[in-house]
């Protein structure tokens, strides 16, 4: 791919504007050469400015949402994009969420440009089970692990029952729940479903992988370790 190409596509600015940064001689190898338009470099082998360019397409990382936050572009109030690098906001292709946490949920948020990796997570034949502690307004009533296990509850106006759900009940108020689906609202709605209310709720882990000790609102990049992780159903 020619370099005005490369560098645009991660969002450093329209094609115009990175050949005016070669012209400027703003963009050069390790050792400070400048680099022209036509050179052929690789990725790791670009400065601009002096610093290393930002990962390639094929980008993929883990965020640690807070609340308060949405997963779209669109939402005049914040949205997780705030919480990354400007730039990454006008990459092509574009940084996308790997299925959603409402704008109150926290947790662990995947963010991938693959569109085969992305598919790969969310497909309803991967399985992977993701892991919500939902904090409730009133004291489980002891039926709800098996109601949710039984494979036969339908929320309201879907088709289909959902899933069997495993539930553990950590405290009265407080249950850890693992599911292999992704409905619109799916806790909150489950718990509606049995007369609870989910009043905060977090999501530790997706298949194998965990937010370690990721702080709220930071983010970092999956290396292959991570996505073999994330695919390993420990
Ligand atoms: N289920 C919900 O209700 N909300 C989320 O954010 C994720 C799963």
């Amino acid at each position: 791919m020619k370099l005005v190409r490369l560098i645009a596509n991660l969002g450093y600015g329209s094609r115009k504007q990175v050949a005016l940064m070669f012209r400027e001689g703003r963009i050069t190898d390790p050792e400070g050469d400048v680099l022209y338009a036509d050179d052929k470099v690789g990725h790791a082998d670009i400065r601009i400015d002096g610093e290393p360019l930002d990962p390639p397409a094929g980008l993929a990382l883990m965020l640690h949402k807070p609340a308060g936050y949405t997963c779209s572009t669109r939402d005049p109030g914040r949205v997780i994009y705030d919480l990354l690098p400007p730039r990454f906001r006008l990459r092509s292709p574009a940084l996308s969420p790997v299925g959603r946490l409402d704008r109150d949920s926290t947790g662990l948020l995947l963010m991938t440009d693959d569109g085969a990796l992305l598919h790969r997570i969310i497909a309803p034949k991967s399985k992977l089970a993701k892991v919500y502690e939902a904090q409730l307004a009133s004291d489980l009533r002891g039926d709800e692990a098996e109601t949710f296990a039984s494979g036969t509850l339908m929320l309201e106006s879907e088709k289909t029952p959902l899933a069997p759900v495993e539930l553990e009940i950590v405290e009265p108020r407080f249950a850890r729940l693992a599911l292999t689906e992704g409905r619109y609202h799916q806790v909150r709605r489950m718990f509606a479903a049995v007369g609870n209310h989910v009043e905060a709720l977090h999501r530790s882990r997706i298949g194998g992988l965990s937010l370690g000790d990721l702080p709220a609102g930071a983010w970092r990049p999956l290396d292959t370790d991570d996505l073999e992780l994330l695919f390993s159903s420990s």
